[in-house]
């Protein structure tokens, strides 16, 4: 039986002042964990969380890492930054990265690998357009993605957490049903045991418009190892809630 995972990805948002307040309300309202949690917050407040943090029950994240290891890479972050503030996940190939930032699933798959190897835990994201879902090439998509990372890291490919989040379903409300997850989920966790020796290890976590209301219903599909949240994980309550459903 894996272990779930609830992780926070709080995009750009936050602030010194409402990260303090969201982490005391947090761990103010943690009961007994039954799954992991982590918050991937943006990087310049990673020794503020680490800090927050300490001696809690709550994991630390990124939300992207440099595919170097150092040098002339203006703006970039490296593993070995990240690891000196404690950090256990980092997100890679999110959609708006892929989207906005132009990265490539070669890139994506080089972040994965600098990650792995610096000790961090890449949380792998792959999805699918709304014109790419109504053109039927969902699995066809979701797969060359994790090809990818897959092709780039065959003998550790189990140590990766990857997050199905269908692009349509992002920040819009609008989640793929339990069902449709499940089915995605399905696909990619045989892709996972045609690729590794411990496919049974791989977490698969569904993001995508997760909320208080709908994510017990996600959570209980046998292929959804936990959640990847964006705008509920803001809201104390509402992350609490998220995390209390994967217990
Ligand atoms: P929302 O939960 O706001 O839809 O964001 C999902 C996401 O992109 C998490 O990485």
């Amino acid at each position: 039986m894996r272990k779930k995972l609830i992780a926070g990805n709080w995009k750009m948002n936050g602030g010194l002042a409402a990260n303090q307040a969201l982490v005391q309300s947090l761990l103010a309202g943690l009961a007994a964990l039954r799954c992991d949690v982590a918050i991937c917050a943006p990087a310049p407040y990673l020794a503020q969380l680490q800090g927050l943090l300490d001696h809690s029950s709550i994991f630390l994240g990124a939300q992207d890492v440099s595919a170097h290891d150092s040098g002339a890479y203006t703006g970039e972050v490296s593993v070995t930054m990240l690891r000196e503030f404690g950090v256990r996940y980092a997100i890679v190939g999110h959609s708006e990265r892929r989207q906005y930032h132009g990265e490539s699933d070669v890139v994506v798959a080089a972040k994965a690998q600098r990650a792995l190897a610096g000790g961090v835990k890449p949380i792998v994201c792959v999805g699918e357009t709304l014109a790419e879902r109504e053109a039927g090439k969902t699995e066809e998509v979701v797969k060359r993605q994790l090809a990818a990372v897959i092709h780039t890291n065959g003998h550790c490919i189990s140590e990766i957490v990857v997050a199905y989040e269908p692009v349509w379903a992002i920040g819009t409300g609008k989640t793929a049903s339990p069902e449709q997850a499940q089915q995605v989920h399905a696909v990619l966790r045989a892709q996972l045991k045609a690729a590794s020796a411990h496919p049974e290890r791989t977490l698969i976590l569904y993001g995508g418009s997760m909320n208080a209301a709908n994510a017990a219903q996600l959570l209980a599909q046998p292929d959804i190892d936990g959640g990847l949240i964006g705008g509920a994980s803001l809201k104390a309550a509402d992350f609490l809630t998220i995390i209390a459903a994967a217990g």
